[in-house]
């Protein structure tokens, strides 16, 4: 694995983790759904240490921290585990804090869904590059490959827009550390309702750029994106077999090799409780 470090100093990525996975059904939390025998969040770990993050935030649920130490316990990176939020905003604030903590020296963050656990290297290579290159915020997007309509008011019409300039975008996306925690700052104190980083940022005056995504970065969000997930895994085992099956839910793995610590932590300043789950 590269791990590409510059005078910007170590990157951290925040893996948000504690959605419930409503729409995806029954069969446990989203982030611990298992493709290959791994977790949603294990693959996503990998992804990110492979595209060149050196460490990693998840923000789970306390409830579930033994189950995310079992997904996790062969990541490729020291990661931490702290407490999600109400909305995706609310554990993307906890997992700064906390990348603030572990990382005071990291000048850039990604903010990464669990969600995606198939985002190549190379895209989250490229949003690193971005941010060396002076970006503040950057997203990877696709391009819109649907005929897209917005409904009209008039029940049963709807309107054709000109698809060639919308995009799709992903995660993970990346942020000067400062102006991200900055920008979350100030969408808490305004009230507003942001869904992805970026449009924090924006709120702020900060100028978002656009890299390529992939579309093998598809989020798993209902079952038939579980099915697609699947099959971009086994078009890729020849290259990438994982190790023995490490079941993330059913209690059955004994391979804990990351040491557990108990944090320094207590309560971060908004209140979030540490878990006390560190890998290294
Ligand atoms: N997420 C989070 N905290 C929340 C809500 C969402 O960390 N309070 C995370 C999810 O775990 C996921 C990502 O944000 O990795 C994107 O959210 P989404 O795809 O909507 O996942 P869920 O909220 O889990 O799914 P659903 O909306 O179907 O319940
Ligand atoms: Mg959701």
């Amino acid at each position: 694995m590269t791990s590409v470090h510059t005078s910007s100093g170590p990157v951290v990525a925040v893996v948000v983790a504690a959605g419930s996975g409503v729409r995806l059904g029954e069969g446990g939390p989203k982030a611990l759904r298992t493709i290959g025998g791994r977790a949603l969040v294990a693959h996503s770990v990998e992804a990110l240490a492979a595209g060149g993050v050196d460490r990693i935030v998840v923000v789970g649920r306390a409830r579930l921290a033994d189950d995310f130490t079992r997904a996790l316990a062969d990541a490729p990176l020291p990661w931490t585990l702290v407490e999600g939020g109400e909305e995706r905003q609310d554990s993307v604030a906890n997992g700064l804090a906390e990348a603030e903590r572990v990382a005071p020296a990291a000048r850039h963050v990604l903010v990464h869904d669990a969600a995606r656990p198939f985002v190549p290297a190379t895209v989250v290579a490229a949003v690193l590059a971005a941010l060396r290159d002076g970006a503040t915020a950057v997203i990877p997007a696709v391009p819109v490959i649907d005929t897209i309509r917005v409904a009209d008011p008039v029940p049963g019409e709807a309107t054709v827009v000109d698809r060639s300039r919308l995009r799709a975008v992903q995660t993970p996306q990346g942020f000067d550390l400062a102006t991200l925690v900055r920008a979350h700052h100030h969408v808490r104190s305004v009230g507003l309702a942001v869904t992805d980083d970026a449009m924090a940022c924006e709120a702020i005056g900060e100028r978002v750029v656009l890299v390529d995504g992939s579309r093998d970065s598809l989020k798993v969000t209902e079952p038939f994106d579980l099915l697609v997930a699947e099959a971009v895994w086994r078009g890729r085992r020849p290259a990438a077999d994982p190790p023995a099956a490490h079941p993330s839910t059913d209690g059955t793995s004994t391979d804990d090799t990351s040491a557990i610590h108990p944090s320094d932590g207590g309560a971060s300043t908004d209140g979030t409780q540490m878990m006390g789950r560190t890998s290294r």
